[in-house]
């Protein structure tokens, strides 16, 4: 694993990571890329479109893990969700009073936490819609389809699946658009919030998630 980039001054106790770890980074912006891909860009079921929701959901388990498993500013317990804290930290960011946190803030937190419930929401979802099939499952079924087979997509519609089923499927479809928007309005009060948060704090988050950080 490549180990942080050295920083020119000692870190005192409490401040915010100057280079997050590999597997934060590599996760965030690897789910960020996907999500604003597949929200922004793709036709919903086709390859692509799984393929990156597979991807969201493996590196959703491996960062559910890095929680617990992690360096301390990873885990879980360096930044509970606590929506008290989170109205505190604002309230001090209004009236100009900021303090550092050695993980992410509370606010930005609770940011954290919301985005992995909908992750998790439109993966499943997704997976219903889907019936569970796999990216090569979906190439398989295409390749198929254009070679003049038919009788994948048939078998999806031969009358075979009941009510409850096709009710479920509508429903997830649903609730997966529903919350594929609800995180792009995340996104973007995210990045508002990245960027008003280093203004009052003076210092820029956004390196230590790319390359890491010079301290002064
Ligand atoms: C990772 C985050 C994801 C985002 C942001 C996202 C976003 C969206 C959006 C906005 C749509 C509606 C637009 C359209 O139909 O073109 C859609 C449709 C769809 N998505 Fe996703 N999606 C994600 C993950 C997944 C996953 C993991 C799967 C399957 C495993 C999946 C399967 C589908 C399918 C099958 C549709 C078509 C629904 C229909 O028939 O209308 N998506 N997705
Ligand atoms: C759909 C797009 C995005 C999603 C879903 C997303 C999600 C997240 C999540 C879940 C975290 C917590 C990281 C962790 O502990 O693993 C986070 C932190 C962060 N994100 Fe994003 N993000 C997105 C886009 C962006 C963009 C475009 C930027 C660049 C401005 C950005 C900058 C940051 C920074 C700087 C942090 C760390 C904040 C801190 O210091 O506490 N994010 N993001």
């Amino acid at each position: 694993m490549a180990a942080p980039r050295t920083p020119s001054a000692k870190p005192s106790p409490g401040d915010p990571p100057a280079l997050w770890d590999p597997v934060v980074r590599l996760t965030h912006w690897g789910i960020a890329v996907s999500v604003l891909v597949n929200a922004a860009l793709d036709e919903g079921g086709s390859l692509l479109h799984v393929s990156l929701g597979w991807l969201v959901m493996a590196l959703l388990l491996l960062r559910m893990v890095w929680g617990v498993l992690g360096p301390g500013e990873a885990r879980f317990s360096a930044f509970p969700p606590n929506p008290l804290a989170a109205l505190r930290h604002l309230r001090q960011l209004v009236s100009g009073r900021v303090r550092q946190y050695p993980s992410h803030n509370p606010a930005g937190a609770i940011m954290a936490y919301a985005f992995w419930a909908c992750l998790a929401v439109v993966t499943v979802t997704g997976l219903v819609m889907t019936g569970g099939a796999t990216p090569m499952q979906v190439a398989d079924e295409k390749a198929a389809v254009a070679s003049g087979d038919w009788s994948a997509l048939i078998k999806e519609s031969d009358g075979e699946s009941s009510d409850e089923e096709n009710s479920l499927r509508h429903t997830a479809e649903e609730v997966h658009e529903v919350v594929a928007n609800l995180l792009l309005i995340l996104a973007a009060l995210h990045v508002a919030g990245v960027f008003v948060e280093a203004r009052a704090m003076r210092r820029n988050l956004v390196a230590p998630m790319v390359l890491g950080q010079r301290r002064k």
